[in-house]
């Protein structure tokens, strides 16, 4: 007989009630109150699972059933009927349970809680663990809703490379990559490595953001976006960084700041309505096991109306409350997690944008505001989390980038192909660059990035002491 999924027996039970199923899956418990049982039935394919009634008078396997471990994988075939008990409204009754694999008793993830530094060091599991179903069924959904909202807007999905030659931020974090024989590095005459003999002919590395190249195609298609794995040699150990993350990068040809951070309003309010409809069973349960409100937090979200401040207004105002933070607060300096905090969660109670940043501390490509002093980012705070993204206009003018590369002791052949597209139909652009893990933890109340992603790397710990 063809096994039927849970999600599809669940999501319309009475009209298959009185119908002999097949359900296979994993064994959430099971428990034994004499002559009948249950085993709480889950199979991955939505989040809720199916109870399976076992009777001793007419089940050949009740004695094995009922005894099963938690994690044992079983293939139960049965009648749905409606369940006389709350909790569910319709239960399979077995009619034989086929054990594929009975879990032993030593199995890490018994039915009982579990703190998520002790799953964190189950990684190949603790997918299995409630709070880790929902939070990366979250992730899933929020992915396609991120795919779908560009499709809707009729945006160019690019895949820009992971190996790259350049380093798109100027901060130095790169991963290296070669093919060089570590115990034989050639050299050249004055001793430094020669990376002409490596693999690409010159040093390589794995990219931090596919911004530049989605620059490009932006100059082809219009409005584009990437979204995709980036790297960081960020020797950070918080709870917001990882070395390897996801990013969304649009990239909008004849557009400026304003339609920049139009477009990232309502990308983060898509995604946080779509949840609402599409996750109501992960959400509910996160609602109550990781964050308290979590979901009125999500619908408060979808309708929120995000403030717009400059860098130099936001200053003043931390500069004020300079008494509670350990860096000071003051213009010229890049603003710490807890300024960026501050504003959004003390100051102004909900999504901040703060723009015009002052050109020395951000990077090459962005554009130069009229007052000389500041460029047209964006960075883009979210309470509880921070930066969830940050982007700007685009220099397009080829004098300006010109000289801002002289003036930063970059190359200038290193950027030719980046200046043909201001030479060859330059127009004004603008994007950012979105951390999905940043948007996955504030819209499942998860407060550490090692938990949002299923095999996260940090620094330090690729993985667990499992290897995974
Ligand atoms: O602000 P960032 O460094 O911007 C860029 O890389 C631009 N080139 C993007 C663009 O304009 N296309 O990074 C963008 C976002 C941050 O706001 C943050 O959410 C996330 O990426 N991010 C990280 N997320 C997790 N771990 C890290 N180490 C991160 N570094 C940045
Ligand atoms: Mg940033």
């Amino acid at each position: 007989m063809q096994r039927t999924e849970i999600r599809t027996i669940l999501r319309d039970p009475a009209a298959l009630a009185g119908q002999t199923l097949r359900a296979d899956g994993w064994v959430k418990s099971a428990r034994d109150s004499g002559r009948i049982g249950f085993i709480d039935l889950s199979d991955g394919s939505c989040f809720a699972s199916l109870q399976v009634l076992l009777e001793a008078d007419s089940l050949a396997e009740y004695a094995e059933a009922v005894k099963l471990g938690a994690g044992s994988s079983v293939s139960v075939t049965g009648r749905l009927r409606p369940s006389p008990a709350g909790g569910q409204s319709h239960e399979l009754r077995a009619e034989s349970v086929h054990i594929y694999a009975a879990s032993p008793p030593d199995y890490p993830l018994q039915k009982k809680r579990h703190g998520l530094d002790f799953l964190r060091s189950l990684p190949h599991l603790r997918a299995r663990a409630n709070v880790f179903a929902a939070v990366f069924r979250v992730r899933s959904l929020l992915a396609l809703a991120v795919h779908r909202f560009m499709w809707e807007n009729g945006f160019v999905c690019v895949h820009t490379p992971v190996i790259t030659t350049s380093d798109c931020e100027g901060a130095g974090e790169m991963f290296r990559v070669t093919a060089l024989d570590m115990e034989r590095l050639p050299r050249d005459g004055a001793g430094a490595v020669d990376f002409s003999a490596d693999f690409f002919g010159r040093e390589a590395s794995l990219t931090v953001s596919g911004q530049l190249e989605a620059e490009a195609l932006a100059h082809a298609f219009g409005k584009v976006y990437t979204f995709g794995p980036t790297f960081r040699a960020e020797n950070s150990n918080t709870a917001r960084h990882a070395a390897e993350f996801w990013m969304i990068e649009p990239e909008i040809a004849f557009a400026g700041l304003s339609e920049d951070m139009d477009l990232a309003e309502d990308l983060v309010k898509y995604l946080a309505r779509d949840l609402l409809t599409r996750a109501e069973a992960e959400l509910a349960f996160l609602d109550r096991f990781a964050e308290k409100g979590l979901t009125a937090r999500l619908e408060k979200l979808a309708g929120a109306e995000f403030v717009r401040t400059t860098y130099t207004e936001a200053v003043a105002l931390l500069a004020r409350h300079n008494g509670a933070f350990r860096y000071e607060a003051r213009w010229g300096a890049d603003l710490q997690t807890e300024h960026e905090r501050y504003l959004t969660e003390q100051i102004w109670g909900g999504p901040v944008f703060v723009t015009d940043y002052p050109r020395e501390i951000k990077a090459f490509y962005m554009r130069a505001n009229d007052d000389g002093r500041t460029v047209a980012a964006m960075d883009l705070l979210l309470p509880g989390i921070g930066e969830l993204a940050g982007g700007s206009q685009r220099e397009e003018r080829p004098d300006v980038l010109r000289a801002r590369l002289a003036e930063l002791g970059l190359p200038e052949a290193n950027y030719a192909w980046y200046l043909d597209l201001r030479r060859f139909g330059g127009a004004p652009h603008a994007g950012f660059g979105l951390g999905f893990e940043r948007a996955v933890m504030h819209m499942t109340g998860m407060t550490n990035i090692r938990d949002v992603l299923p095999f996260p790397r940090t620094a330090g710990a690729a993985a667990s002491r499992r290897e995974v």
